[in-house]
Parts: structure tokens; C-alpha cells; sequence
């Protein structure tokens, strides 16, 4: 059976680049998939967190993916810190894992800056409790947006070292999917930048718990070029604004970048934008209206969680002491 995991951090808010990349592909693969969505929580501590607004977080990511139309019943829902496996399994991995094959990875440089020195440890192996996430269930499938790819393929490297280690076919090699017309969704203030939870301005990003004005003002105040919306997508290649505002219209109304076009082609942006921001309204409304019923009982969010931990350890228990017999560790 295909099993899919995958997860967003509960940090800060979650923006039309979360749904679209990621949330919103979920929704449609867990009709074929085994699927298991995480809230990250422990990776959310590789930066420093406020505990209530990370506690507050967790439950908002879990309303976020209920109201996007993840089925709790169908699918497994849980935050990472309730089934430990996942940091033991992550330290078996960091003793497989070579510095090198950290060194590497783009997003700890960028999110260490300069002061290297004094970024945490945890940040730095974050990838390998990525890792750990996506091999305690032996998934095969990893769902997310096109930022996360070289984390997938540090998870299949390490996969592959511990097979190799062991001298056996154990852990699948997971493979990424990213699909969709927005697999990287940018800044709304500069196309160049990706649509970030930590850009300082927040009119970067649509929130999924943004109100219609604002999500209005927001998208007319959206960088644009002087030129009219072009006919074809090649003419799309050195505008990056435009580009990313029809990659965003076609997502959203799950069109091709070409139908788009095929509407908006000679239009000037003010008219192209009334209508991204009616499409915007009808899903990210439809999301918000459903996530603030669902954060009026936090009780039953709770419930949720508890039980897709259950649900989760259940998994990860037998996965997690296979790898310690091999490993070699002594269970008596
Ligand atoms: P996070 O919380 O940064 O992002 C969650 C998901 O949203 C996608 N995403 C985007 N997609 C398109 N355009 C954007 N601008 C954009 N920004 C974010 C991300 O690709 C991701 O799919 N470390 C991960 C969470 C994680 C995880 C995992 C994911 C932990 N363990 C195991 C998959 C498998 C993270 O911080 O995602």
C-alpha cells in the first residue's frame, strides 16, 4: 500500500503558499493514500517559540487542515511531540548521517544567517528529524511544496544508507510529489522571494485566516509591472509578479496557467486582480469560516489529535523496534 506523510510547522501564520503547495494537494491524494498529516511541533522549536502561541499553533494547523477538507476519520491527524518515536528514531539516522550531506542543504544556511555560530543544533539537524518522520511509516510518498524537495532527497539518501548499513531492503526510498499550477508560491511584495511565515511584511502573504478586506487590499497593493497581462506563458518568463499572480489564479481555481491567460491575455492588471480576489474570497473564505467554527471547541481538536496519535504510534511502534534490532540495540 502507498502511504503518504507529510507536515506543516505550527509557527506563525499559515499562507495561501501552505495551502496551495501542500494542504490543498493532501486534500486530493487522500482518496488513493494512506495519508498522515503531522503538525511539526518539535521542529517548530528549532527556532525560539512563545509555548501558548505554539500551543495556540498546533491547534489552528490542525483546524486548518480539517477545514481545507482533510477527512480526521479517513486520514491520520497528530502532532509530532505525542508519539516519541519520532526523536528516537531521528538519532539513530543523525549517527547514519554524514556532516556533508547537511552542509548542503540550503535552507540552514538561510535560516542561520549570518550568525552561524549561534544557530541551534536542532535547526541544524532538522533534516534528519525530517527524515525520521517520513521513514517511521515507511512512507513512500512526501506531498509538498517545491522548497521542500531537498529535504525529500536527503530523506531517500539516508534511507538508502541505513539499507546499505544493514545490508537490506528496509526503509522505502520516499518520493516527493509536487504538483499543482503553484508549487512555489512568492511574495506578493517582491516575485522573486518565496511567500514566507517569517517575511517581516505581512503584506508578503495571504493568511488562511486573513478577512475578505484585508485579502482585497492586500492583492490590489500585490507588486505589479506596467505591462498588460500577456497571451502566452513564455511572455510570462521575466515577469515575476505576473507570473506568480496567475500561478495563484490558477490554482485556485484549479485551472491551467494557459486558461488563465486565455481569459486575461491583453488585460491590465486591475481587472485581473477584482477577479483573483473573488477566487480568493470563495476558498480561502469557505476555510476560514470552517476553522473558526472548529477553534470554538478546542476540545474536540484535542480529541482529534489524541486519537491520530494513537493512530500514528500504532505504526511506528513495530517500524521503530525493527530498526533497533537491526541496529543492534538490546531489547530484553
Ligand atoms: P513548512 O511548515 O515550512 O511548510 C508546509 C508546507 O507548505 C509548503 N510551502 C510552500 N509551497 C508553495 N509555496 C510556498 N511559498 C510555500 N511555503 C511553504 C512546504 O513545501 C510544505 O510542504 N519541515 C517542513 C515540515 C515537515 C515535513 C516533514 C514535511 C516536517 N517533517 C516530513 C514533509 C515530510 C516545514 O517546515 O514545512
Amino acid at each position: 500500500m502507498n502511504r503518504i506523510f507529510s507536515g506543516v510547522q505550527p509557527t506563525g501564520n499559515l499562507h495561501l503558499g501552505n495551502y496551495l503547495g501542500a494542504i490543498r494537494n493532501w486534500v486530493a491524494l487522500q482518496n488513493d493514500y494512506e495519508c498522515i498529516f503531522c503538525i511539526v511541533d518539535l521542529h517548530a522549536l528549532t527556532l525560539p517559540q512563545d509555548p501558548a502561541e505554539l500551543r495556540a499553533g498546533t491547534r489552528e494547523v490542525t483546524a486548518a487542515y480539517i477545514a481545507a477538507g482533510i477527512d480526521a476519520e479517513r486520514c491520520i491527524i497528530f502532532n509530532q511531540s505525542m508519539v516519541s518515536a519520532h526523536t528516537e528514531l531521528a538519532w539513530l539516522l543523525a549517527c547514519l548521517t554524514p556532516l556533508g550531506w547537511l552542509n548542503r542543504m540550503t535552507q540552514f544556511k538561510e535560516k542561520a544567517g549570518k550568525q552561524r555560530d549561534m544557530a541551534g543544533l536542532g535547526l541544524y539537524a532538522y533534516p534528519v528529524l525530517m527524515a525520521a518522520d517520513i521513514l517511521l511509516y515507511k512512507a513512500t510518498h512526501v506531498p509538498v511544496g517545491e522548497d521542500l524537495k531537498q529535504h525529500i532527497e536527503l530523506a531517500r539518501d539516508i534511507a538508502g544508507a541505513f539499507n546499505r548499513r544493514y545490508e537490506r531492503d528496509f526503509f522505502p526510498l520516499p518520493d516527493p510529489l509536487i504538483f499543482g499550477e503553484a508549487t512555489r508560491v512568492m511574495s506578493l511584495r517582491d516575485g522573486t522571494k518565496k511567500m514566507s511565515k517569517s517575511d517581516t511584511s505581512d503584506y508578503s502573504r495571504i493568511n488562511l485566516t486573513d478577512d475578505a478586506d484585508l485579502i482585497a487590499l492586500k492583492i490590489r497593493r500585490a507588486k505589479t509591472d506596467p505591462e498588460p497581462l500577456p497571451h502566452t506563458i513564455d511572455e510570462l518568463e521575466k515577469r515575476p509578479e505576473a507570473d506568480n499572480l496567475v500561478g495563484i489564479f490558477a490554482a485556485l481555481d484549479g485551472i491551467s496557467r494557459e486558461t488563465v491567460l486565455e481569459a486575461f491575455g491583453g488585460r491590465n492588471f486591475s481587472s485581473f486582480k477584482d477577479a483573483l480576489t473573488i477566487q480568493a474570497h470563495r476558498v480561502i473564505g469557505d476555510i476560514t469560516d470552517k476553522m473558526r467554527r472548529l477553534m470554538a471547541d478546542p476540545g474536540h481538536i484535542d480529541a482529534v489529535l489524541r486519537r491520530g496519535a494513537e493512530r500514528a504510534a500504532a505504526i511506528a511502534a513495530p517500524n521503530l523496534r525493527q530498526v533497533q534490532e537491526i541496529s543492534g540495540l538490546l531489547r530484553p
